[in-house]
């Protein structure tokens, strides 16, 4: 990983990124780059609306996956997280797969060392892994299927009833999957940061506030506030909902910056962010989201660093479970 200082998101251009001439039209320099470089530039639904906006694609981890698979690009400039970006290099390994700030981590990630989920696996050999795609490729090549919040419930009602299940690394999507599929299940001790900073006290207060608006939460949210939400999914679920709800305002349980896509879908709706402890949503900014910027998508574009790279015998490990995700999730099964 190359280490990068921490620089403030509001200190001046020329501080944040070295050498950047302040004058630059970043955004059209990123489409001459991208072109330049036969790039496809994909973005996470949490990425701050101007890389949302100059991006090819916008969707969630699963999306991004298929698309990743599926470019005839040559090179993939991978605006989200570390985890997904190495999702991208493991199905399309020919590419040259860049990411704007290679600190920009998962706290899902950071709870699974591989070592310990290996352990966890040889404690319980009867029992079939299915592990969030928030992992490591090292934890990812010690699994045996890999699932989406999009695709979990899909993948699960496969499992033959009479196979226990481990899942990790998220404990609360873990705890909501096995409520809703009714099976058993094994779950690592994980969480989501920026998740778990939603109040159940002040989510009350909102919906007191608002009692026609409908909440939607992402299941990496804890029960507490999974019990108030009247939609519980992924991403691009949640988007959906947005779109087609009939309520003119929606409360929404998930990274602040998915509401960019909503405004643009339903400009004439209001999309209210549900809170933290304090009443505010500023504490649900993904932290490692936010690492990526314009100016360093500009760079990873002209310089092609910092690159994704797997050693190939953990990401020949790690394709066979993302393979058996997808073969298991047909494009139909998509918008749980
Ligand atoms: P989605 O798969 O729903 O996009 O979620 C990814 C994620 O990291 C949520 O925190
Ligand atoms: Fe990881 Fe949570 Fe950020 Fe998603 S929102 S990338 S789960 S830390």
């Amino acid at each position: 990983m190359t280490a990068q200082a921490y620089i403030p998101r509001d200190a001046p251009l020329e501080k944040r990124v070295g050498g950047i001439d302040p004058a630059l039209d970043l955004a059209a320099e990123i489409k001459r780059l991208a072109k330049m470089r036969n790039a496809v530039i994909l973005a996470h639904y949490y990425q701050d609306p101007e890389i949302q906006d100059i991006a090819d694609f916008v969707g969630d981890s699963l999306d991004l996956s298929r698309t990743a698979a599926a470019t005839d690009a040559d090179v993939i400039a991978f605006c989200g997280v570390r985890f997904m970006a190495e999702t991208a290099k493991i199905l399309s390994p020919g590419k040259t797969v860049v990411l704007p700030d290679m600190r920009a981590g998962c706290s899902l990630e950071d709870s699974c060392p591989a070592d310990k989920f290996e352990a966890f696996r040889k404690a319980h050999p009867d029992h079939v892994a299915i592990t969030y795609v928030n992992c490591s490729a090292a934890v990812k090549a010690l699994s045996d299927i890999i699932c989406t919040s999009t695709n979990a419930m899909t993948i699960i009602n496969q499992i033959p009833k009479d196979k226990p299940i481990l899942f990790a690394p998220d404990k609360y999507l873990g705890a909501w999957l096995a409520r809703k599929t009714g099976r058993e299940m094994l779950l690592w001790e994980g969480t989501c940061i920026v998740h778990e900073q939603f109040s159940e006290k002040e989510l009350i207060k909102l919906m007191a506030q608002y009692p026609d608006a409908p909440v939607a939460a992402h299941p990496e949210c804890p029960p507490a506030i999974l019990d108030h939400a009247d939609h519980v999914g992924s991403t691009s679920s949640i988007l959906k909902l947005a779109r087609e709800h009939p309520a003119n305002t929606i409360i929404i349980a998930t990274e602040p910056h998915i509401m960019h896509q909503m405004e643009l879908a339903a400009p004439e709706k209001t999309f209210i962010g549900a809170p933290g402890a304090d009443g505010q949503c500023s504490c649900n900014n993904c932290p490692f989201m936010a690492l990526n910027t314009m100016e360093k998508l500009y760079l990873c574009l002209r310089d092609l660093t910092p690159r994704i790279e797997v050693p190939e015998e953990i990401r020949l490990r790690a394709l066979k479970p993302l393979e058996r995700m997808l073969q298991m999730s047909p494009l139909k099964a998509a918008a749980e």
